[in-house]
């Protein structure tokens, strides 16, 4: 089954409205045992057998590190007046931890004065998921210092760079660093122990409260976000088993971390479900108002949504299979819905971006929203020095079509990123899965606009470009 593609049309965006383009350091900069960088948990990971489904690693990526300024040309002439990145806590800080390596620091000084040389806004994310190794090598985030190194780190990287840079980001999709790297072991740095996964998500959120803290207590004025992944989950009936599976995915996946930093709580149905497996002991006083520190806007990953029964059993378990990354739910399945998929195998629900926008503003009233990620991977074919991409066209037209839908419904949306400038390192999918509006030949490094750059291009300027 497949949606007619919607085309925006000029003016259902505010005027405004930023549009920009996403990127990760890990993902694209290469260069990992350069002026000094530290290893992180991703180089870990990427060394071992089996981990990287192409057996790849980060080393050279989109060799970014030294192509940076021909990078920041590329999304200039797309038009796009922001730019998220990520910033790697291994390069400025390569132990995590009291020593400084100012070449790593000098590294993103010059991408931000590059940035700002060409009209290009910077978003800064902190944390998208390379934790120095000598932290983890100190019980990564399961520890609850690693919460504080998180904090004096960024309040370093905002001093050097505070004075051009008022967008931060503390961290990136904390579930996927908590479950998929604690619970499921897909992510880095691959355990399979869900109360590790949940005692790490807490840490994860009071180092976000504490780099808040930090960064708002700057000499310079900081715009001060967190960014989450949020999936629209629903029942596959209204039988109270297909119920209470989505209100078990939506409560680990949304709420547990969209209610501590907008309501200063954890939802209480999951601190039931999770007592199995802990105590939650690691919770200490204050750490609550710690987390829900002001914010000053949020972050939204959205790329699909959920469809969900709950089985009369656990599901048998095949062998190889990785353990589910949601605690406790082995008794939950998805449902095919027989909706067309991206090349991830996700189910593309558009419409499940505009309920997920709605609910933000009704059961949160949630700080100005950004869309920081959205975007497909598809099987890209190369004809003529061209990639007719008409699959992430459609993406793309019906995603946007969904921000404009919500923002009609008054949810104060203020920009969008493309998932993602350019194909880059799809952590454990490798290589082998292309997300960008930009393609990368990675035998050459050449980068070509496919039609869904050009595209997002025109939408852009159509739109004003904020
Ligand atoms: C998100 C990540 C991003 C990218 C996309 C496809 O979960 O934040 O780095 O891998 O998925």
């Amino acid at each position: 089954m497949t949606t007619a593609p919607r085309t925006p049309s000029a003016g259902s965006f505010p005027e405004d409205f930023v549009w920009g383009v996403a990127t990760a350091a890990f993902q694209i900069e290469g260069a990992t045992t350069e002026d000094g960088r530290g290893a992180s948990i991703w180089d870990t990971l990427c060394a071992k057998p089996g981990a990287i489904l192409d057996g790849s690693d980060g080393s050279v990526a989109c060799d970014h590190y030294h192509r940076w300024e021909s990078d920041l040309d590329l999304i200039a002439s797309l038009g796009m007046t922001a730019y998220r990145f990520s910033i790697a806590w291994p390069r400025v800080m390569p132990t995590g931890r009291r020593a400084i390596n100012d070449a790593g620091l000098d590294f993103y000084d010059r991408l931000v004065d590059g940035m700002l040389e060409r009209g290009i806004t910077p978003y800064a994310t902190l944390y998208h998921w390379d934790l120095p190794q000598a932290l983890e090598d100190l019980g990564g985030w399961r520890n609850r210092d690693t919460a504080y190194r998180f904090a004096d780190y960024a309040a370093i990287t905002q001093f050097r760079l505070g004075d051009r840079v008022q967008h931060w980001a503390t961290l990136n999709e904390p579930w996927c660093s908590a479950f998929l790297g604690h619970a499921s072991g897909e992510h880095a740095p691959g355990h399979t122990e869900p109360a590790e996964a949940v005692v790490a998500s807490h840490h994860l959120l009071l180092g976000h409260g504490l780099a808040a803290q930090a960064l708002h207590g700057g000499r310079r004025p900081a715009r001060v976000g967190l960014v989450v992944n949020l999936y629209d989950v629903t029942a596959a009936s209204d039988s109270a088993a297909d119920a209470d599976a989505a209100r078990r995915l939506d409560g680990q996946q949304n709420r547990w971390f969209l209610d501590p930093v907008l309501k200063g709580t954890y939802p209480a149905d999951i601190v039931e479900d999770f007592a199995a497996y802990t105590d939650l002991s690691c919770v200490q006083d204050g750490d609550l108002e710690t987390i829900s520190t002001r914010l000053d806007w949020l972050g939204v990953n959205y790329y699909s949504s959920f469809h969900v029964a709950g089985l009369d059993a656990p599901a048998v378990p095949v062998v190889g299979a990785r353990p589910t990354p949601w605690v406790g739910t082995e008794d939950v399945a998805t449902v095919d819905r027989g909706l067309k998929k991206t090349g991830m195998g996700w189910d593309i629900v558009p419409e499940g971006l505009t309920r997920t926008l709605v609910r933000l503003k009704k059961d949160y009233d949630a700080p100005p929203l950004f869309i920081t990620e959205n975007g497909s991977a598809w099987e890209d074919e190369v004809v003529d020095g061209e990639v007719h991409d008409r699959d992430r066209i459609e993406y793309l037209d019906q995603h946007l079509g969904a921000v404009s839908d919500a923002i009609a419904e008054g949810v104060d949306v203020r920009g969008y990123f493309a998932w993602s400038l350019m194909d880059n390192f799809e952590w454990a999918w490798g290589y082998a899965r292309r997300f960008g509006i930009v393609r990368v030949d990675y035998d050459t490094q050449q980068r070509t606009v496919k039609d869904s750059g050009r595209r997002y291009a025109a939408i852009a300027k159509a739109n004003g470009l904020g």
